[in-house]
Parts: structure tokens; sequence; C-alpha cells
């Protein structure tokens, strides 16, 4: 067909910006065809049955995972690709150090010339999405035009997708354009591949103009472009300019027996089981309280009108890491899997069913791995990726909040930071004031995996924000310091450590549900119902301060789990140095101090601090 054959006005829509926009992108990527999503289960289910017909889908069996599906990336397009992924601001200091960073006219001449043709024998569905409930003041709009009808099918599910988005856009309204292709256009009669991508991969944001390109992977991250590309790196510098939040936080609500409830919302780098805590079910000892989930990853900020501060999670779905997920680790998501699921890079049981490392019970004796090859346990390779993920509705949460959707946000009563950490750090600790917690989250991370025993080197990730700010980070953090004044009810801030170990190497703290204990402290110190103790990093419980029934768990464990030894304390503020010199003369004064601050406290301190009066 003929590229200005192509039809692209859509029957009712007056949105010129919109329709000039996509006339735009069909002339340059010269799809075969266009198609306007309209969000719908039947335009959904025809999309899957597609991609089963075309080798990119395999349907689960039904008896097993009713309206379910598997498929198998490209081995080579298996992640987010941080090291292609770029913010091109109009300077390289507006994008800071912790960006890559082009100039904005030179990338988009290299994009230009990508994109042109790479639509080639394919069909550009054009997805109408809302980041946040429909019409909701905090939510905002996104267009997706993708070459991936794989793509289409997860936005569907992971954003509100469609028709009604459209509605809501009017003929005025503001969208951040996203343009998506997997770069593998198709001559005639060429034969497509069940995952189409390119070794070339751009990952492109333009905060300046609020838009997205994503070149060359079809794989989550870099592909269902509202998830990290717009709801975090574009919305980060959205919401700078317009004095809000756009953070990497999972928001649960916790309601205590008395039907107080309180909401929270927490940053954790990856791999420290950020949707375990975003579905957990409180242990032994805590009946009558109720855990809810509103989101998994990503939290939107603004102040309300009462002065306190109010979040929405963006996404309609959870697009998780299967591998360790398990009745044990997380069985809110074990049943939200059931059905209705599209698993990427998972193994495919003899049964038609889906498999993954640390799924209870025994490996299964047989089954075909991530790649489409046989797989035995004794085989000496992983069944699935291990950045294997599911992608599943909000709907089948059996935790869901019922406010999840409310349009004004839930109100957050704390922020929780963490990081896995195997020594320096106590369980949870307390900022003594909102810049010294602004502080705790700048200078937060997890030990890199590889390193030396012994040496273990924490691997700074401020706020889980460092692949996702989408500006200067020492810009960010002044940001965060000057939220303060526009929030007269700032809430308190937490720093919380899981994986602290003891001599011999051995998790201290049991972790999963048993967090539930921590929490309960945090949300008491919110409510004002908690006691503490001021230690050298900040307010810390005592023993008795932490709800124990249906756990045994000695006062000197927890002793050892809260001690601060003043010479890793000093060794870890010196540490921070280099982290914020990275930052020149954009570091805000204000977090220096802080720095100086602990080093003051830390040389008051005995040698082994200890959470007793
Ligand atoms: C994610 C991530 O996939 O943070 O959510 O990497
Ligand atoms: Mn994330």
């Amino acid at each position: 067909m003929n590229n200005h054959d192509i039809d692209i006005v859509k029957a009712g829509i007056g949105h010129a910006k919109l329709l000039a926009w996509i006339d735009e992108a069909v002339k340059l990527c010269k799809p075969d065809s266009v198609h306007w999503c309209d969000g719908s289960q039947e335009e959904y289910d025809r999309l899957c049955a597609e991609m089963v017909e075309a080798g990119t889908l395999i349907r689960l069996n039904p008896d097993k995972r009713p309206d379910s599906f598997l498929a198998r990336s490209d081995p080579d397009d298996v992640a987010r690709v941080e090291d292609r992924t770029f913010i091109c601001s109009p300077t390289e200091a507006e994008a800071g150090p912790n960006n890559n960073w082009v100039a904005p006219a030179e990338m988009k001449q290299t994009l230009t010339g990508l994109f042109d043709g790479c639509m080639r024998g394919r069909v550009m569905y054009v997805c109408p999405f809302s980041m946040g409930p429909l019409g909701s003041p905090i939510a905002h709009i996104g267009v997706q035009v993708t070459d991936s009808a794989y793509a289409a099918a997860n936005m569907r599910i992971m954003t509100r997708m469609g028709d009604a988005v459209l509605d809501v856009l009017g003929d005025e309204g503001d969208f951040v354009p996203c343009m998506h292709s997997v770069g593998a256009p198709l001559a005639p009669g060429e034969a497509d591949t069940p995952w189409p991508c390119s070794e070339t991969k751009y990952i492109v944001h333009f905060p300046e103009d609020r838009t997205i390109w994503s070149y060359g992977s079809g794989y989550g991250g870099n592909a269902l472009m509202g998830k990290k590309c717009f709801a975090l790196r574009i919305a980060s510098a959205m919401a700078r300019d317009e004095g809000w939040m756009a953070e990497h936080m999972l928001i649960l609500g916790l309601e205590s027996p008395e039907g107080e409830k309180t909401y929270v919302a927490a940053a954790f780098p990856s791999a420290c089981g950020k949707t375990n805590l975003a579905m957990m079910i409180p242990p032994e000892g805590f009946d009558g309280w109720k855990v809810t989930t509103v989101g998994d990853d990503i939290a939107w900020i603004k102040p309300g009108k009462d002065g306190r501060l109010y979040a929405i999670n963006p996404e309609a779905g959870y697009f998780g890491v299967a591998p360790g997920t398990s009745m044990a680790s997380n069985p809110n998501a074990m049943r939200m899997l059931r059905r209705n699921c599209i698993f990427t890079n998972v193994a495919l049981t003899d049964d038609g069913d889906v498999w993954w490392e640390g799924m209870d019970g025994e490996p299964p004796a047989h089954v075909i791995d991530w790649r489409g090859e046989d797989w035995t346990p004794d085989c000496g390779r992983s069944a699935a990726h291990p950045n294997a993920r599911f992608t599943a509705p909000a709907s089948e949460c059996p935790s869901l909040d019922p406010d999840w959707e409310a349009p004004q946000g839930v109100p957050i009563g704390a922020f929780i930071f963490g990081g896995r950490l195997s020594k320096t750090f106590p369980l949870v600790y307390q900022s003594f004031d909102w810049s010294h917690g602004v502080y705790l989250a700048a200078t937060m991370g997890s030990e890199a995996t590889a390193a030396a025993v012994g040496q273990a080197a924490i691997r700074r990730d401020p706020m889980a924000m460092l692949p996702f700010c989408g500006y200067n980070m020492a810009e960010y953090w002044a940001h965060w310091l000057a939220m303060e004044s526009r929030v007269p009810e700032a809430p308190p801030i937490f720093r919380v450590n899981w994986f602290r170990k003891d001599a011999d190497g051995k998790f201290i703290w049991p972790g999963f549900g048993e967090n539930m204990r921590v929490i309960k402290w945090i949300v008491d110190r919110v409510r004002g119902h908690a006691g503490a103790l001021t230690s050298p990093f900040g307010l810390m419980p005592r023993h008795e301060d932490i709800e124990w029934t249906g756990l045994d768990f000695p006062r000197e464990a927890f002793l050892d789990l809260t001690a601060i030894d003043r010479a890793e304390g000093l060794a870890e503020a010196e540490d921070q140095k280099a982290h914020f010199a990275q930052f020149d003369s954009h570091l805000p004064k204000a977090l220096e101090q802080q720095r100086e601050g602990l080093i003051e406290r830390l040389n008051h301190a005995p040698e082994m601090w200890r959470a007793e009066e």
C-alpha cells in the first residue's frame, strides 16, 4: 500500500495536534497500515490470537492458566538498556552525571534516520493511554505509536488504554508523544521472526519537548513507554517544573484493627523485593490488620489542599520479575497470576503451564526453557531468564486497595527508603527531619553483588531513581528539599534494611511478611503511638517498641540488628564523599551539611551504639 493512502483520520478525533503528529509518524515510519487501539477486550483477544498465529505468543493450557500467554524474547533483548538510554536536555549539565546525554538536534537527526521506513511491512498501532485514573487531576496522557503488537497488548494491561483516553484528551488536551519501533522493517515477502528487534537500540527522552523515542527493543521498560520512560524520566522533569513528585515507589495501605488507615510510599533499588512488600500478608500476631496494594513500582505525588501529600499509582498493572515469586515469598502475586497474564521469558512446562526458579515445590523433571530449548534440573542452565517477567492487570491482585483508583490519590503518611546492605545499616531508623530524610534517601543503595567478599561497595541508587531521573540528580535533590516548604504536613522519612548479616554471613532478619513488624512501628510513629531512641543515624525503635507476638526474635538479636559500629559509620560517611563529589557545584549544601552532621554525631557516639537506654 502506498503510504499516502493510509487513512490516519480516526472518525471522531478532532485533536489537530495529535492527528498532525500521527501523520508525521506515518510519513516517517512508512508502516503498511495504521490501527488505532480502542482498548477493548475484543481487540486484546484478537491481538493475542494474531501473535499466537505469528509465533510471538504461546497460549498456555486454559485449564491451568486461563487466558494467559508466554512470549520468548530474542536472547539479546531481555532487559532495559541503561547504556542506550539518553536524556537529551538542551545542555549536558541539565541531564547531569547520572544520565547519558547527546545534544537534542544531533539526536533528532540520528533518530530521524533510524525511524525512516522502520515500520515497512508492519502495522503501526496507535495507543492512547492515561497514566493514572482517567480524568484524575494527578493523571497525564500519552500516545504511543508502536509496530509491536506485543507492546500494544502489554500497554493495555499496564495502562488505561484506548478510546476512553481520547475522550478525556478532547480536542486540545496535552499528551506526551511516544514513538516506538522494534527497528526491524520487512521487505516485501520477507518472513517475520517471533521477536523482531534490532542490534541498534536507543531509548531517548527530550524533557524540553516532553517527547520520547524508543528504537530497537521490544522488551519491558524499553517498549512499554508509559512506565519508566514517561512515568519516571519525563514525569520527573514535569514534576520539577510543576511542583510535584514522580517517584520510583510502591504504595502500601495499612489498616489497624481499630480501622485507622495509613498509606506509606517506599523506594528500593532492584532486587530488594519491592513487589513482595507491595503485596505483603501480615504475619502471625497481626490479627485484624489489613495490608492493601495501591502500586508496586511508581508513585505520582502532589500536595493536596489540606497540606498533605497525595499519591496515585499511574499504572494499571504489574510488570514484575517472575523468578523468586512463590507462595512463600508472595502469595498474593501467585494468586494474581492465575489468569489473564502475559509471561515473558519464563519456562514452559510439559502440561502447558509456566515455571521459574524459586517457584514452590520441586523443579519439574523437564521444561522448555526461555530460549525454547529442552531443560532438565541437572542441565546447568536456568530455565527462566533471571529478568523474566509477568504482565498482570491490577484488577487481579487480591490485595488491591479499594481506593487504588481514587482520582485525588491517597494521603502519604511516611516515605520509606531501603537497600540491600549486609552491614553497617540497622533494620530501621527515622530521619530527624525532612532534610535529614532527603540525605538518607540521596545516599541509599545496595551492595554491588559481584564485589569481593568483605569489600562490598555500595552502589548508590538515590531514591532508587538513578536510572530513572530525567534531569540532574543534584537538582532533583534540591527539588526534594524544596518540597518541604510546599507541604506543611510533610511525611516523616524512614530508612530500612532487611538484609543485614551476622558474623556467619546469615541474614539476621527473617524478612517477607515479618517486615510488617517494622512497618507497624513506622505507622505507630506516624500516628504518634510509638517511642524511639536517638541514635547517631536517626531515631530508632527499642526492642519493646516492636510488636513481637508470633515471632521468636530474641532481644540480643534485635540489638545486633540495630547496632551502629562507629568505625563502619565513619567509613560510610567517607564513602559518601565521592558520591556527592560527582555533582560538584550542583550539590545542595544541605546534603553536605547532613554528611558532616553524621560524622559529628558518630564522633560523640560509643564505639558500638546499641538500642538500649
Ligand atoms: C523495574 C525496575 O523493572 O525497576 O521495575 O527495573
Ligand atoms: Mn521499578
